[in-house]
């Protein structure tokens, strides 16, 4: 496994292996890597001849100085966890790299970017977007992987595909969950740990209320999913939506949209968790 930091390294080598004919799969992280991002480059692996992987705690996706500034970052433990994977080549740029002058670039994602994550985290997808076109543009990947954990991310970059008419196919994987169902991020390990026990009520609710969609309304569902895990002393509820796939529009009823998603984002403690459900 090869580790570059500079944009000319990266494409030189990536320019080598597609002049081979390889496949480039690409994994965009910010690091502090854990079996969800595994999950992805395994996944690279199974379906590209190359696998990238990019780590790089974006500045312009922090809407709060203070989660940039408390983001975890160990490059060597990252590179040690990607030393047997199917990783061939790891991007760690510093911030002037990427940025030599602030991106001024603006996005629109309509109601895909301003709802939920959009409207808690003002500006945090059009610095994804900033960032995620960049190294697209820098790699210009067959395929790049991205987890459904972030399901509104995950949303935004199609839809940035799209309007960029970019030739890479966006491949969705599936969240990863520690044993007693907490979704899998870089963040957990910022908990104590009672909140950390405390945070496993937050999938516990989603799947519950998943498994008694029946019989109970969207509207009762979501009251359920609120105020279970508002009961508890570490927790507190952001938001709880359950949206149609398409355009993350809320849903009224059950039957609206043959595909919806619940997604959530709670504090607990003073880290900010989100995780979803798929209610299809
Ligand atoms: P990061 O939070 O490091 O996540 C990198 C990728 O790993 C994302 O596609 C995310 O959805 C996926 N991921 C994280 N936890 C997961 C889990 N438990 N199961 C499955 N996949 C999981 O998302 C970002 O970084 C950034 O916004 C980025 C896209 C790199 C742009 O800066």
């Amino acid at each position: 496994m090869k580790l570059v930091e500079t944009i000319a390294a990266l494409k030189q080598i990536v320019g080598q292996q597609k002049a081979t004919g390889k496949t480039i799969g690409f994994v965009p992280t910010m690091g502090a890597l854990h079996q969800g991002h595994l999950s992805l480059v395994e996944r690279a692996g199974a379906e590209s001849d190359y696998v990238v992987v990019s780590i790089f705690v974006n500045p312009t996706q922090f809407n709060d100085p203070d989660d940039l500034k408390k983001y975890p970052r160990n490059l060597q433990a990252d590179l040690d966890f990607l030393e047997d994977s199917p990783c061939q080549l790891v991007f760690a740029p510093s911030v002037d790299e990427i940025y030599p002058s602030p991106d001024t670039r603006i996005f629109d994602f309509g109601n895909i970017g301003n709802v939920m994550e959009g409207k808690h985290r003002p500006g945090h997808f059009n610095g994804v977007a900033q960032v995620v076109s960049k190294l697209f543009d820098m790699i210009e990947p067959h395929k790049a992987f991205f987890g459904l954990k972030d399901f509104q991310q995950l949303a935004v970059i199609k839809n940035m595909v799209k309007q960029l008419e970019l030739a890479i196919e966006i491949v969705p994987c599936p969240i990863v969950r520690e044993p007693d169902g907490l979704a899998m991020s870089s963040r957990n390990v910022r908990l104590s740990a009672a909140e950390r026990q405390s945070a496993a009520l937050i999938s516990k609710a989603l799947f519950e209320a998943r498994n008694n969609a029946k019989k109970y309304s969207v509207i009762e569902t979501i009251k359920n999913v609120v105020e279970t895990i508002n009961s508890n002393e570490h927790l507190t509820t952001e938001y709880f939506e359950i949206v149609n796939d398409d355009d993350l529009m809320p849903i009224a009823n059950w039957d609206d949209k043959p595909n919806k998603t619940g997604c959530i984002a709670v504090m607990c403690g003073s880290v900010r968790l989100i995780d979803n459900v798929s209610f299809s």
